[in-house]
C-alpha cells in the first residue's frame, strides 16, 4: 500500500487505520499491520472525509476593495460592485486569485468547491479563467463549475445565451437567479428554462433562488414543480433560499414536502446571510438564513456553503468550512449533539451528496481524507483546529503543525 493512516478516530468514536492504494481507499479497519510506503500517525486525532463547499464564487474571491468596498454591506451594492470589477479584470488576475485561494482551501482541507461563475461578463473571460482553474487544479480539487448568469437569465441582454456558451465550453452546472428577474413571472419562467436545459443536457441545476427577505419570492416552489417535471429528481440544488426565513408558516407546511418529494438539495450561506439579510430591518432584525432544521427534519439534503471570501459582498472568510458550520450551527439553534454532528456532515458528507462525489471512508472510495487537531467532530467545530494533514487521490497535499500554546502564566 501507498499510505497508511494509524491510530485515528472516525466521526462515530471508533478506532481506525485507513490504508490507501493508487487513489483508493483498500482498507478501514482498528488494526491494520502493514507496510506501506508512508505512515501517517494520527493518534487518537478525529479522521473526517474531505470538507466540500458546495457554493462558492471563485471569479470574484479575494478581490475585496476594487473597486472600493461594499458600504451598505447590501446584495444589491456586491452585485453593482461585481458589475464594475468585471469590466476591468483580466483572465489573468482571475486566474492568479483563484489559485491563490485553492491553496488556502487545500490547506484547510477542502478538496472540492462548487462555483458559480458568471456567465454575464461580455468578455468571456471569467468562463475562461475558471475553467483553466479547473484544469489546473484537478488533480487535487474537484472544481465543478455552474453557469451562473448573474445580471439576469432575461434581464441580463442575452443572459441565456450566454449560459448556453458557458455550459457548451465546458461548464457543468446549468444555473439561474430568478428572484433577480424583473418580474415574478419571469424568475419563474427562467426556473423553467434552467430545468429543460438541464434535463436536455443531463446536467444538474443550481439556482440562487430567493436570496432575499421577500416572504412572496417563492421560486423554491417553481424548482421543485419543474424538477419533478423534467424528471431531475436528485440532481438540483437551491442555494440560499434565505425568503423561506419570512414566509409564513402555514405556506412552510406545505413547500417543505414538496421541496422533499423533488429530492431538491438546500444549500443556505450562513457567513453572508447572516450579514447580507435583514439590511432593511429595524429591530427586532432577522436572522435571514433559511430553515435549515426543518428542511432537514423534512427529509431535504441540506448542506452549508461558504459563498464568498474577500470579495464585493463579504469582508471576511478564511475557506475554512468548519467557521461555515460554526455559524450555521449557531444561527439554526442546532446546538444539541446530534445537530452539531449534523452540522459537521453538512459541510463534509453532504455537499459531497450534492455534487456526486466520491468521498467517503471506506474501501473502493477515493484515497482523500483530513485528519484534524480534534478528537470528534464538536470539538473540531468548537477549535476549529489545525488540519494536520490532508490527503488528496492518495496523495499527501497539506501538513500543518499542531497550534502550539504555551501561556505564561501561574494561578
Ligand atoms: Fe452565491
Amino acid at each position: 500500500m501507498d499510505i497508511l493512516v494509524k491510530g485515528g478516530v472516525l466521526a462515530d468514536g471508533t478506532a481506525a487505520d485507513i490504508a490507501i492504494t493508487g487513489d483508493r481507499i483498500t482498507a478501514v479497519a482498528p488494526n491494520i499491520d502493514a507496510e506501506a510506503r508512508e505512515i501517517v500517525s494520527a493518534q487518537g486525532k478525529l479522521i473526517t472525509q474531505p470538507f466540500v463547499d458546495a457554493h462558492f464564487h471563485m471569479d470574484a474571491t479575494l478581490s475585496y476593495g476594487r473597486p472600493r468596498v461594499n458600504r451598505s454591506g447590501t446584495l444589491l451594492e456586491g452585485i453593482a460592485l461585481w458589475g464594475a470589477l468585471k469590466r476591468e479584470q483580466t483572465r489573468k488576475e482571475i486566474v492568479g486569485r483563484a489559485l491563490d485561494y485553492c491553496r488556502q482551501a487545500v490547506g484547510k482541507g477542502i478538496l472540492a468547491i462548487r462555483s458559480h461563475v458568471d456567465v454575464t461578463d461580455a468578455s468571456f473571460a471569467t468562463v475562461e479563467a475558471l475553467l483553466e482553474v479547473r484544469d489546473r487544479v484537478k488533480d487535487v480539487l474537484d472544481l465543478q463549475l455552474v453557469a451562473f448568469p448573474q445580471d439576469g437569465w432575461y434581464r441580463a441582454l442575452g443572459g441565456e445565451d450566454q449560459v448556453i456558451r458557458a455550459l457548451d465550453a465546458g461548464v457543468d452546472v446549468v444555473g439561474g437567479i430568478p428572484h433577480f428577474e424583473r418580474t415574478m413571472a419571469e424568475g419563474a419562467a427562467s426556473v423553467r428554462a434552467a430545468c429543460e436545459l438541464a434535463a436536455e443536457r443531463g446536467l444538474r441545476v443550481d439556482l440562487h433562488c430567493d436570496e432575499s427577505d421577500d416572504p412572496l419570492s417563492r421560486h423554491i416552489e417553481t424548482l421543485a414543480a419543474e424538477t419533478i417535471r423534467c424528471g431531475l429528481q436528485g440532481r438540483v440544488a437551491g442555494s440560499h433560499l434565505t425568503s423561506m426565513h419570512s414566509m409564513d408558516n402555514y405556506y412552510v407546511a406545505k413547500l417543505l414536502p414538496l421541496i422533499a418529494e423533488a429530492e431538491v438539495a438546500a444549500i443556505p450561506n450562513p457567513l453572508i446571510n447572516i450579514t447580507l439579510q435583514g439590511r432593511m430591518d429595524s429591530y427586532p432584525k432577522r436572522r435571514g438564513m433559511t430553515r435549515v432544521p426543518e428542511l432537514r427534519a423534512a427529509g431535504v439534503t441540506v448542506a452549508f456553503g461558504q459563498d464568498c471570501v474577500r470579495d464585493p459582498w463579504y469582508p471576511l472568510g478564511s475557506g475554512d468550512m468548519l467557521d461555515v458550520a460554526h455559524m450555521g450551527l449557531h444561527v439554526g439553534l442546532m446546538t444539541a449533539p446530534d445537530d452539531m454532528r449534523a452540522a459537521f456532515d453538512m459541510v463534509t458528507a453532504r455537499p459531497a451528496e450534492i455534487m456526486g462525489l466520491e468521498f467517503g471512508l471506506a474501501p473502493g472510495r477515493l484515497g482523500s481524507l483530513v485528519v484534524l487537531d480534534a478528537s470528534d467532530p464538536i470539538d473540531a467545530l468548537r477549535l476549529r483546529p489545525a488540519r494536520l494533514c490532508v490527503i488528496s487521490r492518495g496523495r499527501i497535499v497539506s501538513r500543518t503543525e499542531p497550534a502550539a500554546w504555551t501561556p505564561d502564566v501561574r494561578f
